[in-house]
């Protein structure tokens, strides 16, 4: 797999180059659309636990939903980087067992990477997954395994001690051998100067054009909920609409009998 598909050092070296498509995927029909798309880096997140499983939050997601969606991109995968969320309580207790459920991912999910959140407090489970040869991609900002302490899914770095917080995390990010960062719902200026002052590539959402390449969850990219808007988001299409249209389109044409017409029966010879 490792040999056609973008490595986490290309990705690191995309830094400052070409902008980094990412988005998030679950499953391998979507996988071999977004990968045909062209998008670079293909992201199983913990927010499966919203879009897929139907949680208010990402805590609920286990590692095995994390490994067996992973497994199931991967197959429909050709040439993205795939990379895997460590969900809550992976990674936080001690670095061995990060390090455990970080190959885990890897072996049994076939992630090439894996994500985690969180800088300096991260920082010593990072430095354990890369040294055993994983590579890891942090995230910073707003990370929804800490919405509890944030009181919501609220924009961070906004007030100066923030924004100084969050340099000093995306310094330890880096330190601590990360090839890429996260940057989620911070202001632009704070994504502009992370960016700058980084060697690896930020990728934002909620964080403005300065980042070195962009993801969105996959179903918000495509307008699979009318109701969730927030200000970062940019539906390129209305799937909602179309997916109920098509399907109630169906519905009417089951129930007067126009469906199945002649040309989707068999015929005998
Ligand atoms: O879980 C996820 O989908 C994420 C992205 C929003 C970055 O972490």
């Amino acid at each position: 797999m490792a040999d056609r598909h973008l490595t986490a050092p290309q990705i690191r070296a995309r830094k400052g180059g070409d902008r980094l498509v990412s988005v998030t995927c679950y499953d391998a029909t979507f996988a071999r659309l977004v990968d045909a798309a062209g998008v670079d880096v293909v992201l199983v997140g913990d927010s499966l636990g919203m879009v897929v499983q139907g949680h208010d939050s990402t805590l609920p997601v286990t590692l095995e939903d994390v490994i067996y969606h992973t497994r199931a991109v991967s197959r429909g995968l050709a040439r993205a980087h795939l990379v895997a969320d460590l969900p809550f309580l992976t990674y936080q207790i001690d670095d061995r067992e990060a390090l455990r459920n970080a190959g885990r991912l890897v072996v049994e999910g076939r992630a090439q990477s894996v994500k985690l959140e969180g800088g300096v407090r991260s920082a010593t489970a990072i430095r354990r997954i890369v040294e055993a040869g994983i590579p890891v991609m942090g995230h910073i900002g707003l990370t929804p395994q800490s919405i509890h302490q944030f009181g919501g899914f609220k924009v961070q770095g906004r007030a100066e001690a923030a924004a100084e917080a969050l340099m000093v995390d995306a310094r330890a990010v880096q330190e601590a051998g990360a090839y890429a960062i996260v940057l989620e719902s911070v202001p632009g200026k704070l994504a502009r100067r992370i960016t700058e002052e980084l060697q690896i590539p930020t990728i934002g959402i909620g964080a403005s054009a300065a980042c070195d390449g962009q993801v969105l969850v996959l179903y918000d990219l495509l307008g699979m909920d009318p109701d969730f808007n927030p200000k970062f988001l940019k539906k390129y299409d209305d799937l909602a609409t179309r997916i109920r249209d098509a399907v109630s389109n169906y519905g009417r044409e089951v129930r007067d009998g126009t469906f199945p017409d002649d040309a989707h029966s068999f015929h005998c010879d």
